[in-house]
């Protein structure tokens, strides 16, 4: 495996995904090692700008046209930063393909085969390496929502959406070695502590 592997966070609202991706971004930070860090939808100018579109509250698109606009986001953040720093930084993603196939498919009902192929067409030969999925009981990811000063569009579904969201990740997840779940539920620090000592494995690990 490469040293600069893509290690991808998922997880829904209130799992805890973005707290841990920023502990990892303290810790690369301290042993100075070389990364970029990526929230889809957005990334660079023009993703953010379609981000913006997609999740401000006032926008009530098609669900397919989310989709499009998820896609089309995802392809300013391959082409513009992705490719040039693949397998020369690490490459971390506050979300990424499975957020389309739980939420658009699993959530929303979409096609699945035409999120896939698209996903995989826009991939390539990129690889991602590692997924720490994030999983949250439905209570506490709906006192977490609470506490949030500004909601977006995607904040506002019903818990049954989120419950639908949830097993489609774990759906995605299952059977597969480059998966570890992240129950948040349980105590903060010791899965900070197991996230980054599968980060140091990830990335100190001879090839
Ligand atoms: P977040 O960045 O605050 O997690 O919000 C992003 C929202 O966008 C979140 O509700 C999940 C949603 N999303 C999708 O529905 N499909 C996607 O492909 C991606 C990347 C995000």
């Amino acid at each position: 495996m490469s040293k600069k592997p893509i290690i991808v966070f998922e997880g829904i609202e209130g799992s805890g995904k973005t707290y841990h991706i920023n502990n990892v971004v303290r810790f690369l930070k301290k042993k100075k090692i070389k990364f970029i860090k990526i929230r889809e939808p957005g990334g660079d100018k023009n993703s953010e700008k379609i981000r913006n579109l997609i999740l401000n509250s006032k926008s009530k698109l098609h669900p397919f046209t989310d989709l499009l606009l998820y896609l089309a986001a995802r392809n300013e953040n391959i082409e513009n930063n992705i490719k040039k720093n693949y397998k020369k930084k690490v490459i971390l993603f506050d979300r990424f393909i499975d957020s389309s196939i739980a939420y658009q498919h699993y959530g929303m009902g979409l096609n699945l085969k035409i999120i896939k192929s698209i996903n995989n067409f826009l991939l390539g030969k990129i690889k991602i390496n590692y997924t720490f999925l994030h999983i949250v009981s439905i209570k506490n990811m709906k006192s977490r929502l609470k506490i949030r000063k500004k909601l977006n569009k995607y904040d506002k579904f019903n818990t049954s959406f989120y419950s639908k969201v949830q097993k489609g990740f774990i759906e995605v997840s299952k059977k597969k070695s480059r998966y570890l779940i992240i129950d948040s539920n349980k105590d903060i620090e010791t899965n900070k502590k197991l996230i980054l000592n599968k980060i140091q494995e990830l990335i100190l690990k001879k090839k």
